[in-house]
């Protein structure tokens, strides 16, 4: 396992087609379960100060509640203006029924 893995959730902390936010450090990132494949994005929307785990996920885009600008979670792109700048992803590793993300 690589050091920079880092722990982030139980699996069974989140249903198919939810996201949450999750504090690593002093930051937070956003957690999605789309289909029961998880993914790990920075919480923090590109466009401002709004958190995304705070917004909508719709399939596999999550929009933001602030400006309702969206982005593809498996890529980070934007997807819907206003948001122009990607998200930032992280690979995730899934061991059991724990989900681990590699953090830079
Ligand atoms: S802060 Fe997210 S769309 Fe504006």
């Amino acid at each position: 396992m690589s050091d920079k893995l880092v722990f982030i959730c139980k699996t069974s902390d989140l249903e198919p087609g939810t996201v949450k936010r999750v504090e690593i450090g002093d930051s937070g990132v956003a957690v999605y379960n789309i289909e029961g494949t998880y993914y790990v994005t920075d919480d923090r929307c590109t466009h401002g100060l709004s958190s995304l785990s705070e917004g909508e996920l719709m399939g596999d885009e999550i929009e933001c509640s602030m400006h309702f600008g969206a982005f593809h979670v498996p890529t980070g792109k934007p997807t819907l203006a206003p948001c122009s700048i990607a998200l930032k992803t992280y690979r995730v590793e899934t061991k059991g029924e724990d989900v681990f993300a590699e953090m830079d």
